[in-house]
């Protein structure tokens, strides 16, 4: 595994493992689930979840990726030889290929709304217009379609071309800007009229609204945001070099990505309010509410493309993370060449992906357990398979591995000590109890 790329600096890791964490997850994802689910008290166990659960599963993670320098099946069985553990990495790459179908669909959502800012085409109307519009959009019977697959394709194409480190490095320098951006919205927001009660919905919790199904979502949307549980992480942190200290990346990089779901939640929940709407729109929520903000903003055409670009490329850089679980897998384990292996997580994404983009439209009365097939990837996905997968690492390092080769890995001090705690007891025993409780 001698030449095996890693990242050149320590920077470089923690922005690539950070462009994977920031996508569709922090500015799409995080708002609508937490208007569904109580706002402040989705919040609250949601910052809880980053910090009990979501930093030590991304060291167990960190810990077997860089130890092994290989992909997920591949280290699991290098660390536990002629065990079953390896099995957990076949829930990961399921997983990766589930969300990679969803993902895509709202990613195509994103492009074709960049297109319609491009034209001028978002401004000017009502919040009843802008609800019209995304909804004749996603019940097109090809339209979604279409976008999706282009966007699969372009996916494609930076990871077969070995684009993915230029499109690294092109995010890495937008990503600032993301970040500036959301900052200038927010504070546009934040003067709206409707701003106090956006607050209070958000930061306050209502003891009422915190229940087990809450806990359950907000614990999926932690893990699913910070890429967790499925052996992203894990695949990046195999091209970590051994001298990155893995509970300082961990911390750096939940701390940004909560960061960025906050400014998400404080740039749309104002408008939500000032205008009257549902917080509990559901996934359309940042299409309706977006259109609105950049309507009443000088120069609102210029920020609606700006803001559609840079949550394009953040989308592609989440994209390009998760692929790389299944192509590592593939590459490594059956010998495929990286275009073959490309190519079969393309035609599996394309073929469910078509799935999930018509299960708005034309697919949305094929439902099972009452969710359409899009609902059931993402569910499934993220409140299931993501924290089981995510109590097997934590306890796999946590309790099996051997202590030297975790002390190599993540050496003493005051904070490891903490993160190796909550590890062993505390994230496997909180993951288990939201879970059963959850789906109860
Ligand atoms: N964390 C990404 C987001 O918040 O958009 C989504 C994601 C990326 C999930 C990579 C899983 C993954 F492996």
């Amino acid at each position: 595994m001698s030449n095996r790329a890693t990242f050149a600096t320590r920077m470089g890791a923690i922005a690539a493992t950070v462009g994977s964490a920031v996508g569709l997850g922090n500015i799409w994802r995080f708002p609508y689930e937490a208007g569904q689910n109580g706002g402040g008290a989705f919040m609250l166990i949601y910052l809880a979840c980053v910090v009990l659960m979501g930093i030590p599963v991304m060291v167990a993670e960190f810990v077997i990726g860089r130890s092994t320098h290989r992909n997920v099946c591949g280290a699991l069985r290098q660390l536990s030889p002629g065990g079953k553990a390896h099995w957990f990495g076949y829930i990961g790459i399921t997983a990766s290929l589930m969300i990679l179908s969803f993902y895509s669909v709202v990613c195509g959502w994103i492009v074709e709304y960049l297109v319609m800012a491009c034209g001028g085409r978002l401004h000017g109307l009502n919040p009843d217009e802008y609800g019209t519009m995304f909804a004749t959009f996603v019940t097109h019977p090809w339209r979604p379609v279409l976008w999706t697959v282009l966007f699969l394709l372009l996916n494609h194409l930076v990871l077969r071309r070995g684009l993915k480190r230029g499109i690294e490095r092109v995010s890495n320098l937008l990503m600032p800007l993301l970040f500036v951006i959301l900052v200038i919205f927010c504070i546009h927001s934040l003067l709206l009229p409707g701003a106090g009660e956006a607050v209070t919905f958000l930061m306050a919790p209502r003891l009422d609204d915190v229940t087990p199904a809450v806990a359950l979502k907000a614990m999926g949307q932690a893990f699913f945001s910070l890429s967790l549980g499925l052996s992203c992480l894990l695949t990046y942190a195999s091209y970590f070099k051994n001298s990155d200290s893995l509970t300082r990346n961990a911390t750096v990089i939940a701390l940004l990505d909560t960061l960025v779901a906050v400014l998400a939640g404080l740039m749309i929940f104002p408008a939500v309010f000032s205008h009257g709407m549902e917080p509990q729109a559901g996934p359309k929520l940042i299409f309706e509410v977006l259109p609105l903000i950049f309507n009443q903003m000088h120069l609102g055409v210029m920020w609606a493309v700006l803001l559609f670009l840079l949550l394009f490329l953040a989308s592609i850089t989440s994209t390009i993370s998760m692929s790389e679980i299944s192509i590592a897998f593939l590459t490594e384990e059956h010998n495929l060449s990286r275009e073959a292996a490309t190519a079969v997580n393309t035609g599996i994404a394309v073929v469910f992906g078509t799935l999930c983009a018509l299960s708005f439209g034309p697919l949305s009365d094929l439902t099972i357990c009452g969710k359409t097939l899009f609902d059931l990837f993402d569910f499934v996905s993220s409140n299931v398979l993501l924290p089981l997968g995510g109590i097997f690492f934590a306890v796999f390092v946590g309790w099996y591995l051997d202590r030297r080769l975790v002390r190599a890995q993540l050496g003493r001090g005051p904070v490891v000590t903490i993160v190796v705690f909550c590890m062993r007891y505390v994230a496997p025993l909180a993951i288990a109890a939201v879970f059963i409780y959850g789906l109860l």
